[in-house]
């Protein structure tokens, strides 16, 4: 363990991610095999670098797709990291052979979203609970066994146990099969829980009840949780820390009580005013910026989040998709006569579907580039203060087209400010 200058040994942490990345390749489909295309990955966790100290909880939070499970399932050795390195207690155990990661399952275990889907209908709870003790090969003496599965049950809520050890899941309410799923996890006596949306699939009045008894589970068990939510209103009050993910990567953390009140990343301002307030007399906006969240075969380029956000500039990423996305946007909202005068001028773009920061923009049928750098020009005089044209480094007509040449797109890194550490251009050299 290092060594402080003050003569303490430093807090090692539990569990220590370093430029983790899970990377999915994709098959591809025929016609990318007929042309020779590079099917290409999914990044799922495209480079998480974080800490977690024993007895805390890090919530992990963001939309859909953003790579919260695929993030909680390799640190469990669940899918296979294809960079970084996981250590855990001071081991690195990024990739350990079966028999390892199966000792190691007993100090980390996974709470999974859906309770019905993790048990078995077939077991009944007491079978199912020693059935965690048998795998693992711990208390073979019936007795013994007997009286640590009734004291788990006892201890997540299901008691009195002998009222429940006959039980099946299919006679349980959801906030019961979630806290038997508890019982199967905690029975082996771990030191980290990953809880992937543990409380999502459970009504609102029992919710409560169960993060209630996580975190006097924690606190008298020497517990550790990574908590995987889409939900910032629990994250808030059930964690010490937070992580805010979007395609892949962590854009803002630090403790719920800076994020909440000063959140620093676009993206995390936009999720805390798409919490649904329970004041109905306070209006809130609800909607997330517009679009969807990418994909994360080819994510947006330099910040990924640049298409969505209200604040983007110059340095943000601007690309050939981008272009097409304002074109498009512009067409969904002008008259149907001018619609067709435009769409005439600009021939195909639907070759824009890859990150290019040099694209040509072909002329349409019988039009030249003279008439596609006019619309062009005449479109962003319309608008010029979208920050869309900041991006644009360079237009020149080029043949039966118009070259568009944009800014050489950076990657915003995790930096420190003030109690939390943000990854966004707008915070580099002590900006804001
Ligand atoms: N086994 C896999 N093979 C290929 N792609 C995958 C695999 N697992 C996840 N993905 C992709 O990785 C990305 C992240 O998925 P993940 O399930 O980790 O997101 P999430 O944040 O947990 O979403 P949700 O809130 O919907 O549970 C998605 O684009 C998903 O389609
Ligand atoms: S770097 Fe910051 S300002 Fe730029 S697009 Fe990303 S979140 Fe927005
Ligand atoms: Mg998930």
């Amino acid at each position: 363990m290092p060594t402080k200058p003050d003569g303490h040994a430093a807090t090692q942490p539990l569990l220590s991610l370093q430029d983790l990345k899970t990377h999915f390749p994709l098959r591809g489909n025929f016609l990318d095999r007929l042309i020779g295309r590079e099917p290409g990955v999914v990044k799922a966790v495209d480079g998480i670098s974080l800490d977690v100290a024993r007895g805390e909880v890090v919530g992990i939070v963001g939309e859909s797709g953003s790579g919260k499970s695929t993030l909680g399932r390799t640190l469990l050795g669940l899918a296979h990291a294809s960079e970084g390195r996981i250590t855990f207690d001071g081991h690195d155990i990024t990739n350990l052979s079966a028999e390892s990661l199966r000792r190691l399952r007993m100090r980390m275990q996974f709470v999974f979203q859906d309770p019905h889907a993790a048990l078995n209908p077939a077991m009944d709870l007491g079978t199912a609970v020693a059935d965690a003790l048998d795998i693992h090969g711990l208390e073979p003496d019936p007795d013994a066994r007997d009286r640590r599965v009734r004291a788990i049950l006892d201890r997540v809520g299901l008691s009195p146990p002998e009222r429940f050890m006959d039980n099946y899941p299919g006679e349980l309410s959801g906030g019961q099969k979630q806290r038997a799923v508890m019982a199967r996890a905690l029975v082996l006596n771990p030191e980290l829980l990953v809880l992937d949306e543990p409380v999502s699939m459970l009504d609102m009045s029992v919710r409560a009840k169960i993060l209630e008894l996580l975190i006097n589970l924690k606190a008298e068990l020497g517990l550790t949780y990574v908590y995987i939510t889409h939900d910032l209103a629990t994250a808030k009050f059930f964690c010490d820390r937070i992580a805010i993910m979007y395609l892949g990567r962590v854009v803002e953390t630090g403790p719920p009580s800076a994020i909440y009140s000063d959140p620093k990343h676009p993206y995390t301002r936009a999720l805390l005013k798409a919490i649904p307030d329970p004041d109905p007399a306070r209006s809130v906006p609800r909607d997330l910026p517009r679009g969807e969240v990418p994909d994360a075969v080819n994510p947006p380029l330099g910040c990924a989040f640049h298409p969505r956000c209200p604040a983007a500039f110059a340095p943000c990423g601007w690309e050939g998709r981008d272009l097409r996305e304002l074109l498009e946007r512009r067409w969904a909202a002008i008259p149907e006569t001018q619609y067709e005068t435009e769409r005439a001028v600009i021939g195909d773009l639907d070759t824009f579907d890859r990150p290019e920061t040099v694209v040509h923009v072909p002329a349409g049928r019988g039009r030249d580039g003279r008439a596609v750098a006019d619309l062009l020009a005449s479109i962003r005089a319309e608008a010029p203060d979208d920050p869309f044209w900041e991006g644009v480094y360079d237009m020149e007509t080029a043949g039966d087209g118009v070259r568009v040449t944009f800014r050489t797109p950076h990657d915003p890194h995790l930096r420190r400010h003030g109690r939390v550490q943000v990854a966004c251009h707008l915070w580099e050299d002590g900006g804001g």
